[in-house]
């Protein structure tokens, strides 16, 4: 699986966004360790705190699949189904992602049809609490 091939995934799985209050469409797509790709999109709702976000409907399929290794991430995000614009995953996304991702796992955020931007969770979650703090 390219990075090309995951980005091109998150942009599919943003076509499924249920976003009508914000209007922004969320994709992520998650790489397992053994070649798996879990995808995920944003899921609005009226009480909107009950809202959640495409990062972690990838992450949560993923795990109570029983998947708890993962390689590499793709997020893609847009207005009104638009996907040019940079949609970095939020504090509480990158907080779940830091529960089951090395800090040196790449995070690549969709630019545009063809490009993306970067980055790793670590860079994304500099100091962070996990795993090790509590056991
Ligand atoms: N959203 C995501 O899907 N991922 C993020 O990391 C940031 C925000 C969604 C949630 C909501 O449906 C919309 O973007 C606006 O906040």
């Amino acid at each position: 699986m390219t990075h090309e091939e995951l980005c091109a995934l998150a942009r599919e799985a943003a076509k499924q966004a249920y976003c009508p209050y914000s209007r922004c469409t969320v994709g992520a797509a998650l790489l397992t360790a053994d070649g798996r790709v879990y995808t995920g999109c944003n899921i609005e709702n009226a009480a909107y705190g009950a809202t959640v976000c495409a990062e972690r409907v990838a992450v949560f399929k993923a795990v109570s699949d029983g998947c708890r290794e993962f390689a590499a991430l793709a997020v893609a995000g847009g207005r009104d189904g638009n996907l040019s614009g940079l949609y970095p995953p939020c504090g509480t996304c990158r907080q779940v992602l830091r529960e089951f991702c090395p800090p040196t796992m790449p995070v690549l955020l969709v630019t545009g049809e063809s490009t993306c931007q970067e980055t790793t969770l670590g860079e994304l979650l500099p100091l962070s609490f996990g795993p090790e703090q509590v056991n």
